[in-house]
């Protein structure tokens, strides 16, 4: 069997490491890696053994696949001049920078029958492949996706860089319209939105608290579901999952609620089960999934229309943010603008005892 021919374009942060687990696949080769900073380029092709380039027109005629990894905004150009010449991609999470630019790349790879998956990579950690392994009827969801400032990703806010991850998650778990959307955000060092707060309610019932931050002090990545079944804890970072089930008779409420110690509760009738998902890591497992789609034109675990779904809903959500108005009826809204502060909480030389 041929090695199938694949090109990253973008080798910063992430496109590195998909250059790296591309490099090491057996079917595949890395016909070249792509960054606009020649010498990024070339660093990312040595360490990889294939070549550099700072434009991807050459590569057009060269390759059967490519993953697109540039920042979002250059998702739509790049992309669309692949799928106009028929090449499979995976283009990075968030598909696009808009629902426009997500709607024509759909366009696009529908009027040339090209696979489109994109990199919501979420759906490959082993702790959510082995929640979705189980029966969840999903009620309520709390999703927290916090974590330090990064410098990248500025061209798009939090809710595009983080919160697309967990929306594009409760789409896959809870498999409903969304009803309603309410949102706000802040902004801190200006532009688009750093913090956000999102509350969604399903057209079953479902409701779900979605956080996202990228200037918070210590990273997070987790999501906790209440079901009729029981509890899942998810956390991403370390691929663990926690499952938690009530034994019958408390599921039946049949338990007299006085003289029920903590333990007794805990110990015997609130069932626990944690798992340590830490088989494979779920890049590798992205494109190894990818290379497999490309040969056997299967359909994507995370298809283009999935990576289309999560900007309409990021974009619910954007605009619920930029309405919000902070004094009522009149007075600052959105991200950016805020109420004048009424002075400092604190001085910088106050003690750390309090009164
Ligand atoms: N799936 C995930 O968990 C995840 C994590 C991080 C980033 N991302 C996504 O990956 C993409 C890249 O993010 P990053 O953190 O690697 O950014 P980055 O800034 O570290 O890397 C982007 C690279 O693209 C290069 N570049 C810019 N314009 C280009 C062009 N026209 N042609 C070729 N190269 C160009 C830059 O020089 C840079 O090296 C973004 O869409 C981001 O949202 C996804």
């Amino acid at each position: 069997m041929a090695r199938l021919r694949v090109a990253v374009v973008g080798v910063g942060h992430l496109g590195k490491e998909h250059a790296r687990i591309l490099a090491g696949l057996p079917d595949v080769e890395l016909a070249g890696v792509v960054d606009v900073n020649g010498e990024q380029a070339q660093a990312v092709a040595r360490q990889c053994g294939t070549t550099a380039y700072t434009a991807y027109w050459p590569l057009l005629n060269l390759v059967d696949a490519a993953v697109i990894a540039v920042p979002t905004i250059y998702h739509h150009a790049i992309a669309s001049d692949f799928l106009c010449r028929g090449i499979p991609l995976l283009v990075e999470k968030p598909l696009a920078a808009s629902l426009v630019e997500a709607d024509a790349l759909l366009a696009l790879a529908r009027r040339y029958g090209v696979l489109l998956q994109v990199g919501h990579i979420e759906r490959f950690n082993p702790a959510f492949e082995e929640l979705r392994r189980r029966p969840l009827q999903p009620k309520f969801i709390d999703g927290q996706r916090v974590g330090p400032f990064t410098g990248r990703s500025t061209d798009i806010g939090a809710v595009l860089d983080l919160m697309i991850h967990d929306l594009d998650l409760l789409l896959t778990l809870v498999q409903a319209p969304v009803l309603t959307v309410d949102a706000v955000g802040v902004s801190l060092l200006g532009g688009h939105e750093d913090v956000v707060q999102a509350r969604l309610t399903f057209g079953n019932g479902c409701v779900a608290n979605l956080t996202a931050s990228r200037v918070s002090p210590r990273p997070t990545r987790r999501m906790s579901v209440w079901a009729p079944e029981g509890y899942a804890g998810i956390d991403f970072a370390r691929r663990r999952l926690t499952l938690v089930q009530p034994t019958e008779p408390l599921r039946r409420q049949a338990l007299p609620a006085r003289g029920l110690g903590r333990d007794e509760l805990f110990g015997r009738h609130l069932q626990t089960l944690e798992l340590d998902c830490n088989h494979g890591d779920q890049l590798t497992r992205e494109l190894q999934h990818f290379v497999e789609c490309v040969r056997t034109k299967a359909t994507p675990r995370v298809s283009g229309e999935d990576g289309r779904n999560a900007i309409a809903l990021a974009s619910r959500i954007l605009e619920r943010i930029r309405t919000h108005r902070w004094d009522g009826r009149e007075g600052p809204t959105g991200p950016v603008q805020l109420p004048a502060p009424l002075g400092p909480l604190f001085m910088p030389e106050e003690p750390r005892q309090a009164a």
